[in-house]
């Protein structure tokens, strides 16, 4: 069961979890008094429990994870589905077993299963009942959603909040020399961005002529800052299919660096308004 255990990353796991939490009331809030049924989504629910590692939270004090946290909030309203995801075979099992005990009467889905495969489901069903909205948390360790499953959401009632790993996973993939990544790594940029290899080396990188004593040689670079470019980039593909998409938080290690950017994209202006505000206010406690 211990190698089963989410680890904590960090104080920004901390943030990211303030996030949600708060739009998930306000979202409630505001869905108590509509006619729709509620779906609620969580892609990669984690084993139940949050394991603190360093960071000054009480040592053996688990924190439970985002899907139980959810599970738990009875007000405003609870959802009419919980359907709650994760790949790892352990991880799925204990978090079911959890659910099962604290939460016999709702109508929660442990589901042991790829989130990709998953979100196909809900999206079929959510285009045959249109009387469901759904709230999704979809919060990987890397580049585990592809864009495809992105792009099935299009036209429908769902506030998805993603975690995107620009700092752990794109900004890695995207070499300095270009010509070095591997064919596997350049086929996980375009399965995840959704985009040609040929199109996304033209945003990441930039030919530079420099002078030699016998003529001038071509030079591929990275740009600068690969890591805001990252999320701007992720950010304009969400607004393909969504109508708005919130200000990204960014995540940071103790050292100041980005791991991840935190963000929803939704169909409603006033779910865009409600999670900038979350985000600002956040942005300005530094
Ligand atoms: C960052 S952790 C999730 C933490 C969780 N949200 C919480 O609040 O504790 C990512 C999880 O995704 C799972 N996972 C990895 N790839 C997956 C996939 N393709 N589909 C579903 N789950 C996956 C891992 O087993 C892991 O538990």
């Amino acid at each position: 069961m211990q190698e089963a255990l989410n680890q904590f990353g960090g104080f920004w796991t901390q943030h990211k979890i303030e996030i949600f939490i708060k739009y998930l009331f306000a979202y409630l809030e505001i869905m108590k008094n509509q006619r729709f049924k509620l779906i609620y989504f969580d892609g990669f629910a984690g084993c139940g429990r949050i394991e603190p590692e360093n960071s000054g939270i009480e040592e053996n004090k688990f924190i439970e994870s985002v899907a139980l946290q959810v599970l738990g909030m009875e007000h405003p309203k609870l959802f009419d589905i919980y359907y709650v995801v994760d790949k790892h075979k352990k991880r799925s099992s204990a978090l079911n077993a959890l659910v099962k005990k604290k939460f016999p009467d709702l109508n929660a889905h442990v589901v042991r299963d790829d989130c990709n495969i998953r979100l196909i489901g809900m999206t079929d069903y959510m285009r045959q009942n249109d009387q469901y909205r759904a709230l999704a948390f979809i919060d990987p360790f890397g580049m585990n959603l592809k864009w495809s499953s992105i792009e099935i959401c299009r036209n429908l009632g769902i506030d998805m909040w993603i975690l995107i790993p620009t700092g752990v996973a794109v900004n890695r993939l995207l070499m300095r020399k270009q010509e070095r990544i591997p064919e596997s790594w350049l086929g996980k940029l375009e399965e995840f961005y959704g985009l040609p290899i040929v199109e996304l080396r033209s945003y990441f990188y930039r030919e530079e002529e420099r002078l030699t004593l016998f003529g001038s040689e071509t030079h591929v670079q990275k740009i600068e800052n690969a890591i805001h470019k990252a999320v701007e980039l992720y950010k304009q593909r969400l607004g393909t299919v969504w109508k708005y998409v919130s200000t990204p938080f960014p995540m940071k290690n103790s050292a100041g660096s980005t791991m991840y950017h935190f963000v929803i994209a939704t169909n409603y202006a006033s779910g865009f308004g409600i999670a900038n505000d979350i985000i600002g206010k956040k942005l300005s406690q530094g």
